[in-house]
C-alpha cells in the first residue's frame, strides 16, 4: 500500500514541474526576486495559504494552520528563491530569459517543490496540529537574505518549534536523500587586508618599504594558521583569493590589497580566527616595516544538523518514497549555506540533500552553466517536506 502523501506528491508532479520551469525562465538574483516573489504570493495564496508580511522586500512567508487538535507545534520549511549571474549554455526550451542571469542552483527547484508541499499540505489540513511557516528566502548566494530574513523576525509570531530545508545535489541518485548529522555546511566568512609601505623605484629598494614583498610573505604564512596552529582533526580552510598592487615594472608600489575567505566546522576555531591572522600579518607587517589595515566579516555560521530532525527526515524518506531512498553522504562540505542564521537560532533544524542525478542528468556541477535542476526530483523533495510537517505536527 502506498504511503497517500507519495501518491499526492506524484499527482502534483506536472504542476510543479510547470511552476519550476517558470521560474527557471525568469531567474533574478539576490533581492531583486520581484517577479519570483509575486508568483509565490500568487500560488500561496490560491492554496489558502495566509501571507504573512515580513520587512524584506522579495522575501514571502507563508502560514498554513492545522486543524487537528493537537500541541501546536510550528514547523518551517525554508527554500532559497534567487539565481547567479551565469550565461546560461543548457539549450533548454525553458531557458533563462535573462541574460547573464541564470538557476544554476538548483534554488528554481527548491521554491517550487516548497509550493508543491503548501499545495500539497493544504489539502490535509484535518491531519495535522500546529502551524506550517512556508520561509521563501531571497538572496542565498550572496550569503545575506537569512540574515535580513531572521532580524526581520521570521522566527518569531509564531516563535518557529524546528525548520528545515532541502538542497540539490549531482552526486546522489535521483530522489535519494543525503543525510548528515552535526556540522555539514561550514561558516563562511570574509576578510580583506592592506599592507602599506613606501612606493620608490625598483632599482633602488633599500629606499622604499617594500609593502609588496611584505604581502606575499604574509599570503604564505597566513597558511601556517591551518597547518601548524590548528589540530588537523579540525576542518578548517583559509584561502587568500585576490591580491592587487602595483602599477609598472619598476615601481615599488604604495600599498598592496588582498583578501580571501576563511571556513570552519567548528564556532570556536571561527571565533580565534582575526586574532591569529592579525597576529601574523601585524608582527610581520612591522618587521618588514609596513602599516596594515585587517578586516575580518563573520557572515554566516557553521550549519550543524540537528540528529533527531536529521532522523525525522530520513524516515519521512523512507516512509514516501520508499526504503533505501535516505543514505548517509559521505561527510561534510566545506562550502557554506546562510541556512545557519536559521539553525543558530533553532536548535531543531536540518538542510539535507536531495540527489538529482540520473542517466541524462548526469553530474554536472553546482554553479556550472549547464546546470539544470532535475523534474524527477520533484515528488521526493515534495514528499519529504510534506511527511516531516505530518508526523513533526501530530505528536
Ligand atoms: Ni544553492
Amino acid at each position: 500500500m502506498s504511503n497517500e502523501i507519495w501518491i499526492k506528491a506524484n499527482e502534483l508532479k506536472d504542476y510543479v514541474t510547470a511552476l519550476r520551469r517558470q521560474i527557471h525562465q525568469h531567474p533574478e538574483l539576490g533581492g531583486q526576486e520581484v517577479r519570483t516573489a509575486e508568483l509565490i504570493c500568487r500560488e500561496l495564496q490560491s492554496y489558502g495559504v495566509e501571507i504573512v508580511p515580513v520587512n524584506v522586500p522579495t522575501g514571502v512567508v507563508g502560514l498554513l494552520h492545522g486543524k487537528k487538535p493537537g500541541r501546536g507545534q510550528v514547523t518551517a520549511l525554508r527554500a532559497d528563491i534567487d539565481a547567479l549571474p551565469i550565461l546560461e549554455k543548457t539549450g533548454l526550451p525553458y531557458a533563462s530569459e535573462h541574460e547573464g542571469k541564470m538557476h544554476a542552483c538548483g534554488h528554481d527547484g527548491h521554491t517550487a517543490m516548497l509550493l508543491g508541499a503548501a499545495k500539497l499540505l493544504s489539502t490535509m489540513t484535518e491531519q495535522f496540529s500546529g502551524i506550517v511557516k512556508f520561509i521563501f528566502q531571497p538572496a542565498e548566494e550572496t550569503l545575506s537574505g537569512a540574515k535580513d530574513m531572521v532580524k526581520a523576525g521570521v522566527l518569531e509570531n509564531p516563535q518557529v518549534d524546528s525548520i528545515v530545508g532541502l538542497h540539490s545535489w549531482p552526486y546522489l541518485p535521483v530522489g535519494v536523500l543525503g543525510t548528515w548529522k552535526g556540522p555539514y555546511y561550514a561558516s563562511g566568512d570574509s576578510f580583506q587586508v592592506k599592507i602599506i609601505g613606501g612606493s620608490g623605484h625598483g632599482a633602488y629598494p633599500h629606499k622604499s618599504k617594500d609593502c609588496l614583498l611584505a604581502a606575499a610573505q604574509i599570503v604564505t604564512a597566513l597558511q601556517s594558521i591551518v597547518s601548524r596552529q590548528l589540530n588537523a582533526i579540525d576542518n578548517t580552510v583559509l584561502s587568500v583569493c585576490t591580491f592587487h598592487g602595483g602599477t609598472a615594472f619598476n615601481i615599488i608600489p604604495e600599498q598592496v590589497e588582498f583578501s580571501g575567505t576563511v571556513r570552519c566546522h567548528n564556532s570556536e576555531i571561527r571565533n580565534s580566527m582575526p586574532q591569529k591572522m592579525e597576529k601574523i600579518i601585524g608582527g610581520m607587517a612591522e618587521a618588514f616595516g609596513c602599516r596594515y589595515e585587517f578586516n575580518y566579516n563573520f557572515a554566516v555560521p557553521v550549519v550543524a544538523n540537528d540528529p533527531e530532525t536529521v532522523d525525522r527526515l530520513a524516515a519521512a524518506a523512507e516512509q514516501t518514497a520508499g526504503t533505501g531512498f535516505a543514505v548517509e553522504l559521505p561527510g561534510p562540505v566545506m562550502g557554506s549555506e546562510d541556512f545557519g542564521m536559521y539553525s543558530e537560532k533553532i536548535p531543531a533544524s536540518a538542510i539535507l540533500r536531495l540527489g538529482i542525478a540520473d542517466e541524462k542528468n548526469s553530474e554536472i556541477p553546482l554553479h556550472n552553466e549547464r546546470f539544470n535542476f532535475n523534474d524527477d526530483a520533484i515528488p521526493y523533495g515534495v514528499s519529504i517536506l510534506s511527511q516531516y510537517v505530518l508526523d513533526k505536527n501530530s505528536q
